[in-house]
């Protein structure tokens, strides 16, 4: 497979239409800067969730997995000034890292990192009816993916939009006996999602600059 053509293409794409800008690019360097791991979307599927973020019309987002907040710039910035997003994060090292770059955004007014670990604190915003979001970015752990999902839909209304970031991982999910439990809760996931009736829901295969994964897109009934 010809990879190098994918990423050209990607190139060619964010030179186009990526808006990745000093804010976003410096996020990326202040990772570096911390050894944080780039494991953050790529500038086009950051700019891909604005679009969706956009396209729902979304006030209230909740974001599942911080890291340097890279992708909660992209999606903050699909908001209204009198928007609001919340983002978890397990690692407060990393929310540290996160909230310096949405202060360099300007977007600490509509942005509120909860750090802790997530299933703790969907509880909690479940618990002070936090909900419901507009649109829900599930990419933390991937194990518990299936359980991220049910407290999303707790937390949703009719026409609520879930993605779910790497639920392809290389193909890597076509393996019934793959060991690697991020794999293995990926599969998990995306069963329970084609076995809930609650929802619409496709999974785009995602290529470019990052390795072949895919998103699911879901849209709560
Ligand atoms: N959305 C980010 C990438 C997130 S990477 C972006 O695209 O820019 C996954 C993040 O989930 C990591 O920061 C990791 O520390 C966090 N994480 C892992 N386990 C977690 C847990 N149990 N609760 C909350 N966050 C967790
Ligand atoms: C990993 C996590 C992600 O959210 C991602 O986009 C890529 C890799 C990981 O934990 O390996
Ligand atoms: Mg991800």
């Amino acid at each position: 497979m010809d990879t190098s053509l994918f990423e050209s293409v990607d190139q060619y794409i964010g030179n186009l239409l990526g808006d990745e800008d000093a804010v976003l690019k410096g996020t990326l360097k202040s990772m570096k800067d911390a050894g944080i791991p780039g494991i953050n979307v790529s500038a086009n599927q950051g700019k891909f969730l604005q679009v969706l973020a956009k396209l729902c019309n979304a006030k209230k987002i909740l974001e599942i997995g911080t890291l340097g907040g890279y992708s909660t710039i992209w999606l903050a910035r699909a908001l209204p000034a009198d928007g609001q997003l919340i983002t978890l994060e397990l690692e407060q090292t990393y929310a540290d890292v996160a909230r310096q770059n949405i202060i360099k955004a300007g977007l600490d007014p509509i942005v509120d990192i909860k750090v802790g670990k997530a299933m703790d604190s969907l509880a909690t915003l479940d618990a002070e009816d936090e909900g419901p979001f507009d649109m829900i970015f599930i990419d933390a752990d991937k194990p518990p993916y299936t359980e991220y999902f049910e407290w999303a839909l707790k937390l949703s209304r009719p026409g609520t939009l879930i993605v779910a970031d790497n639920v392809v991982r290389e193909g890597k999910v076509l393996d019934d006996k793959c060991d690697d439990e991020r794999v293995r809760g990926v599969q998990r996931f995306n069963k329970a999602l084609a076995d809930n009736t609650k929802v619409t829901a496709t999974i785009i295969q995602t290529v470019g600059t990052k390795e072949h994964d895919g998103m699911a897109i879901v849209v709560v009934k």
